[in-house]
Formats: structure tokens, C-alpha cells, sequence
């Protein structure tokens, strides 16, 4: 089943001589559960193919389809609780919340759209990430490569239908990038989730399903 689809999708940014056509044209489709990997150079166009993908901004035209629903005809308010409820996000500036440690930045997401965690998943991802020591932990109180690893028991922890990552190991050395990497697919296969993954690492692109390849705002590879 597709569960992502984009119809000729444009971002346009600036206008006149400071036109930036981010996405010029994309025709995308994931089938429920697949792995996508997005490759391309600096500024073809990956991180605001995935901000469209998870609907954080409105597309200049086009569409964005997921799980049968048209997101740029919900309004910001549904919109924000569709996102809430269906997406996992990983960015590359984490997003953390200053005031709260780890575990409270963790489940967050679920709190506001009153849900209540499962805590033993929660714990169990957490262990894994190696955070259970951090727990209390405010996010200025832990290196980098500590803030990205919430961000991805974030992402993981509501077992979201699809999660949307940009560069989720960046900052972290190889081994723990392979190990958070297995983590994704593990978790990814155990409850069916699609995941499209914005990488520059070749050799973890090679372990999805599927590369995707972006030129100037167009899919030339992978469609
Ligand atoms: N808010 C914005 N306003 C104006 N231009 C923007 C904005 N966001 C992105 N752009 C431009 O759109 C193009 C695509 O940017 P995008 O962030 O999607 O690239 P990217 O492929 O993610 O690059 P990187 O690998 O460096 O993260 C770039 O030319 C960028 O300068
Ligand atoms: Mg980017």
C-alpha cells in the first residue's frame, strides 16, 4: 500500500532575482513500511522535500498525499495534530526543549496530544540509544551526539506510521551511527514503519530499501 505520495510538488522560495526553486516538480511514491534513503548534494533540495513530506510548511503547488490524506487542504490546526499523531521527525538541530531532561523531552509528543506512553518501549529505546544514565539529564547537559540520540528516541517513541529524518547519525561516530541505524530498521520492520532517511553517508544509504537521488530540486535516481 502507498502510504507517501507527491504530485508534481514545487517549493519555491524568494521571488524576482532571488528566485530558489527548492523543488521543481516531484513525483514521489513510498509504499507503507519501505526504507527510503534521499541522497543529493548541499542544497538540491532534501531537507525541504522532507518538511513537505511531513507538511511543516505548505508546498508553492502540488500535492502531498499521506495515508490517503491530502495534507495541504488540512488546516495548520489539524494539520499540527495529523503531523502529531502519523509523523516521527528527526532534524538536524535536534529541537530539543531547553527546561526539560531527557525522558520528558522523549515522550513530549505523546503528552500534548494526550496519549500515554509506553513506558517499558520508551525504557527499552532508551537503553538501546544508551540514554537510561541520562534520563534526568537537560539537554545542555550532553554532548551532541547525546542530543541527537533523544531526538531519535523522539521520533521513536510514539511508533509513529512514518518517520522523517534529516542526517539522524550526522554527529555520531561510525559505530554508534551503525547501531542507532539497526535501531531505525529494527524498530521500522517490528511495527511496519516507512521511514525516508536524508543521508550523506553512502554506505547507509545502501542499507535501505530504496535511493533516491535529488538534482536541483528533481528526482533523477530512484523514482
Ligand atoms: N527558508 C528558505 N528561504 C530561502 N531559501 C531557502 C530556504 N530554505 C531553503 N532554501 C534554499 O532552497 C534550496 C534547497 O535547500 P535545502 O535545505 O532543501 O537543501 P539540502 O539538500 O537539504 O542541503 P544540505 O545537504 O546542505 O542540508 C537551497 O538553495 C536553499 O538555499
Ligand atoms: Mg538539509
Amino acid at each position: 500500500m502507498e502510504i507517501l505520495k507527491t504530485k508534481n510538488l514545487k517549493k519555491y522560495y524568494g521571488s524576482g532575482e532571488n528566485l530558489v526553486k527548492a523543488l521543481d516538480g516531484v513525483n514521489l511514491s513510498v509504499e507503507e513500511g519501505e526504507f527510503v534513503s534521499v541522497v543529493g548534494t548541499s542544497g538540491s533540495g532534501k531537507s525541504t522535500l522532507l518538511h513537505m513530506l511531513g507538511g511543516l510548511d505548505y508546498a508553492t503547488s502540488g500535492d502531498v498525499t499521506v495515508a490517503g490524506k491530502e495534507i495541504f487542504k488540512l488546516n495548520e490546526t489539524d494539520l499540527t495534530i495529523f503531523r502529531r499523531r502519523n509523523i516521527g521527525f528527526v532534524f538536524q538541530n535536534y529541537n530539543l526543549v531547553p527546561i526539560l531532561n531527557v525522558y520528558e523531552n522523549i515522550i513530549l509528543p505523546m503528552e500534548l496530544d494526550g496519549e500515554r506512553p509506553d513506558k517499558d518501549f520508551v525504557w527499552e529505546v532508551m537503553e538501546i540509544l544508551g540514554l537510561d544514565k541520562k534520563k534526568n539529564n537537560l539537554p545542555n547537559q550532553l554532548s551532541g551526539g547525546q542530543q541527537q540520540r533523544v531526538a531519535i528516541a523522539r521520533a521513536l517513541a510514539s511508533k509513529p506510521a512514518i518517520i522523517l529524518a534529516d542526517e539522524p547519525t550526522g554527529n555520531l561516530d561510525s559505530k554508534t551511527s551503525q547501531e542507532v541505524l539497526g535501531l531505525l530498521k529494527l524498530t521500522g520492520e517490528q511495527f511496519g514503519q516507512t521511514m525516508v532517511m536524508i543521508t550523506h553517508n553512502e554506505a547507509m544509504a545502501q542499507l535501505s530499501d530504496r535511493v533516491i537521488r535529488i538534482e536541483d530540486g528533481r528526482i533523477v535516481g530512484g523514482q
